[in-house]
């Protein structure tokens, strides 16, 4: 082969794997409630917007990640504790900026799916089709998050160390992240009340992508996700 056809094979490779790691989209997978959506268990009737139901580009109730929606009560849940954790956790009671708290303003199986604060179209109240307004099923969490991996808990070097079976914390990434041999992209961890490296919902979960469902930052076969954080 000359090589100016080589370097063209190449290219057209390279382009053909950008293609697949990009492929991944929130279009039309269950986080996609607006009412084109095809596939989905919950949608709205009146807008065909995907983002407005999270995020908004101005007036934002809360300022990261531009939040849109009105967060149910932080200090009404109940989280995972036990006195073998050493990182320590937080049993009553969500920080207002936890990450967690925003998958809990709909989760939360109460809170209504269309009940975003600057609505489209033109301030018209986002309505949902029959399938419901509030999520119902496995995917309501409730209030009670004792039965849930902890979350909105910090996680530090001294107490990873400590636990002697974590993965190990890295600050100088952005987010800092946590990861052991088992995966090549650290998982990462998130800034709130608690502190700059909390664990919260995101740290296991994609929301914006369902390539490994449900919605997960890498593949559970094998386990792979656990095996990320935890050396067991
Ligand atoms: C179901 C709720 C939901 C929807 C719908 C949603 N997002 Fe998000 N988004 C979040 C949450 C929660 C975070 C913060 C947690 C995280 O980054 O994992 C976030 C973070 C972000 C961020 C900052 C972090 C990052 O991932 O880059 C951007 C940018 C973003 N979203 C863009 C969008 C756009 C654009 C859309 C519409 C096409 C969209 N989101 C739809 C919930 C949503
Ligand atoms: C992003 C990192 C991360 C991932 C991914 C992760 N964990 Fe954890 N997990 C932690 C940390 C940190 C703790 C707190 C451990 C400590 O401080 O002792 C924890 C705590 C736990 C505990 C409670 C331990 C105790 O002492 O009570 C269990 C059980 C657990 N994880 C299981 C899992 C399972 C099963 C998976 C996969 C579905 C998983 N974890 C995925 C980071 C992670
Ligand atoms: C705007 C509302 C909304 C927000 C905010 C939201 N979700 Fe969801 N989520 C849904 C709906 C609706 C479903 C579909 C439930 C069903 O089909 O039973 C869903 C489903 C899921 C599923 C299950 C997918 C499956 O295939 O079964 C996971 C996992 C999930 N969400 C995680 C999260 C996480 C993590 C966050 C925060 C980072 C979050 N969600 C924020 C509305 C939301
Ligand atoms: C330690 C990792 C981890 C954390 C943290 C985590 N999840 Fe999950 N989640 C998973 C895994 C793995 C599954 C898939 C379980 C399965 O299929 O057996 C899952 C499944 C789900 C589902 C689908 C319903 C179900 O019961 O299977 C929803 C909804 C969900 N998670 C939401 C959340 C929300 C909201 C948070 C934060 C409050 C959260 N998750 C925190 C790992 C995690």
């Amino acid at each position: 082969m000359r090589s100016e056809a080589r370097i063209g094979l190449a290219v057209v490779m390279l382009m053909a794997a950008v293609g697949t790691a990009s492929a991944l989209s929130i279009k039309n997978s269950k986080h996609d409630l607006s009412k084109d959506a095809t596939g989905v268990t919950y949608q709205a009737t009146n807008t065909d917007q995907i983002c407005v139901f999270c995020h908004t580009p101005h007036n934002a109730v809360q300022n990261i990640p531009l939040w849109n929606r009105t967060n149910p009560t932080a200090s009404n849940f109940t989280l995972y504790s036990s006195s073998s954790m050493n990182n320590k956790p937080v049993k009553s009671g969500f920080t207002a900026d936890s990450i967690s708290l925003f998958c809990m303003s709909c989760h939360d199986g109460a809170t209504g799916l269309g009940s975003a604060v600057h609505n489209d179209p033109n301030g018209t109240p986002i309505t949902m089709d029959a399938s419901g307004s509030v999520i119902s099923g496995d995917a309501n969490l409730t209030t009670d998050l004792q039965d849930d991996h902890p979350v909105n808990f910090l996680v530090t070097a001294a107490d990873i160390s400590a636990d002697g079976n974590l993965g190990s914390l890295d600050t100088a990434t952005n987010p800092p992240t946590m990861k052991t041999a088992d995966v090549s992209k650290g998982l990462p961890l998130f800034k709130s009340g608690r502190g700059d490296t909390t664990l919260e919902c995101g740290s296991c979960h994609a929301v914006h992508d369902n390539t490994n469902a449900p919605f997960l930052r890498t593949t559970m076969a094998g386990s792979k996700l656990c095996l990320g954080c935890h050396k067991k």
